[in-house]
């Protein structure tokens, strides 16, 4: 799968050629992004990230998931994916990170909006969740520009560095995906 979002902006399942980079953009991005994802402090290695993408890769041709690599400019920026895919339920989750010196121009907002468009044209899932720590304003701020539903507060919904978080659940349907759209 392959979006051109925008001039600058592109987004592509990810790949294993695409391992280097993200491990540099991880390794870069160490401490900006511990404070919120639980698994950077366990990606100590290229071969950390390389794994990683296997799965991702195994994932998409079995339609559990579907990671992609942002690109902004043609660098390596970021990490849009579909993390959970239920068929059963109906129903998957936008999970996403951008290296610091990507944030403030607007790439996860649209790359968000890009990836919401393609679940809801080219999928038949009918539900979009997207869980912000109560605490990440930056990350809840992407859901709220797109008219996300807010449902409230999961409590003591995760555990990063060993602490319980708690996620605001924000969702959007199929339908008022689509009215918004008109
Ligand atoms: C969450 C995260 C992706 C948000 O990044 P971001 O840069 O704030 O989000 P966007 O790329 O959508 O950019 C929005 C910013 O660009 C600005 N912007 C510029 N042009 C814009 C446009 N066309 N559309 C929307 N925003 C635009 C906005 O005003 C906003 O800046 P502000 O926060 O200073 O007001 C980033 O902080 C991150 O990766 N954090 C670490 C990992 C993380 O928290 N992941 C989420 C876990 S739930």
């Amino acid at each position: 799968m392959e979006i051109t979002v925008d001039r600058d902006i592109r987004i592509e399942s990810v790949k294993e050629i695409h391992a280097d980079e993200i491990f540099e953009l991880t390794e870069r991005n160490r401490e900006f992004l511990n404070k919120w994802l639980p698994w950077v402090k366990y990606t100590k290695s290229k071969k950390d990230t390389l794994i990683f993408i296997e799965e991702s890769m195994e994932r998409i041709k079995n339609k559990t998931s579907l990671q992609t690599t942002i690109f902004y400019k043609g660098k390596t920026a970021g990490l849009i994916g579909l993390v959970e895919i239920s068929y059963i339920r109906n129903v998957t989750e936008i999970g996403y990170w951008l290296g610091e010196e990507f944030t403030g121009k607007g790439i996860m907002t649209k790359a968000c909006e890009a990836i919401t468009d393609h679940t809801f044209i080219n999928t038949g899932l009918n539900r979009i969740n997207i869980l912000c720590d109560i605490k990440n304003e930056k990350s809840r701020m992407i859901p709220e520009r797109l008219g996300y539903f807010n449902q409230g507060i999961l409590e003591r919904d995760g555990v990063v560095n060993g602490e319980f978080v708690s996620h605001y659940h924000f969702v959007m349907w199929r339908d008022k995906w689509k009215k918004r759209k008109v």
